[in-house]
């Protein structure tokens, strides 16, 4: 069998305004431009894998609709195996609603459907596919059970796993003794450790208290300032190209996909981190999720 990435996941399609400002509670803001994009944190972290050059296995679960079918075709145009996507019948497919500033900055409310019915069961079948992957990436956009259920069966093989805990939500300690790599942003390493991230600092307090849970490598993004990398006790920072962001969502997403492609082509964990940042630096320059993930030749 040809060596693979395994990713676990959601997948949504992206409802989004562009417009000038966020609105407040109560408030409404017009003069916004409307996409529909395909998205969901394990989608946009599958397709920029694979854009990347990754031999990608998506496992998911989506609606029997419009949303779920479309999803699964661009999956296989970017060549992701979507053999262990399954078909939910009783839930629509994951929708997020997604507003865009003038700045990039975005906040999302998602609708989870069939993602919050991927459960351990639905993978059964898939289990000898995650037990002979070289590496597993995984968020926290499906039940917390699955999330633990595909851990365990990945660590019991010594597959080592990336989990990007997004969107934040506390973690048990027997998970995280689980992970090679851990990959928070400032507020998800916050929640995590009870350790406000406001700089260089704090970052790196936060990732010394996440490497104390038993996880190897710690990498918090911090979005312009790049990102903080706690290998093996030591810490490097990586800088981030500056540049004009137009739409931050899914840069976390293309940073996992592309850090994994990186592991996956044997680059060193200290090569792979600015890969990733690369790779997310060009994906804020452009709109939506999967939609701004680059491929290989955008990097080199
Ligand atoms: O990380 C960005 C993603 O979060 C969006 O594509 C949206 O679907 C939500 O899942």
């Amino acid at each position: 069998m040809k060596p693979y990435i395994v990713v676990v996941g959601s997948s949504n399609t992206d409802m989004v305004v562009k417009a000038a400002l966020l609105p407040a509670p109560g408030e409404t803001v017009l003069g916004g431009t409307f996409m529909m994009n395909a998205g969901g944190k394990g989608a946009n972290q599958a397709v920029a894998a694979a854009r990347l050059g990754g031999n990608v296995v998506f496992i998911a679960k989506t609606g029997d609709d419009i949303f779920g079918r479309q999803a699964i075709e661009l999956f296989k145009q970017e060549g992701i195996d979507t053999g262990f996507i399954i078909p939910d019948t009783e839930n629509p497919s994951g929708v997020a609603l997604i507003t865009v500033d003038a700045n990039g900055e975005n906040c999302i409310v998602v609708a989870s459907g069939a993602n919050a019915a991927l459960k351990p069961a639905d993978l059964q079948p898939a289990e000898h596919i995650i037990e002979n992957a070289s590496l597993v990436l995984v968020q926290l956009e499906i039940p917390l059970e699955t999330v633990e259920y595909v851990v365990n069966l990945a660590a019991a093989k010594n597959v080592p796993v990336v989990l990007n805990p997004a969107p934040a939500c506390p973690l048990p300690d027997d998970l995280l003794r689980n992970i090679s790599i851990i990959t928070p942003n400032e507020t998800e390493a916050a929640l995590l450790t009870g350790i406000k991230v406001t700089g260089r600092d704090s970052a790196e307090a936060a990732a010394r208290a996440l490497a104390a849970k038993g996880i190897e490598t710690v990498i918090i993004t911090m979005g312009a300032e790049g990102a903080l990398l706690l290998h093996n006790g030591v810490c490097d920072f990586f800088d981030a190209p500056v540049c004009d962001a137009v739409d931050t969502t899914a840069a976390g997403d293309v940073f996992n996909g592309a850090l994994v492609v990186a592991l996956f082509n044997e680059q060193t964990i200290l090569e792979a981190v600015p890969f990733a940042i690369r790779a997310a630096s060009i994906s804020v320059c452009r709109m939506g999720a999967q939609a701004s993930a680059p491929y290989l030749h955008e990097l080199n």
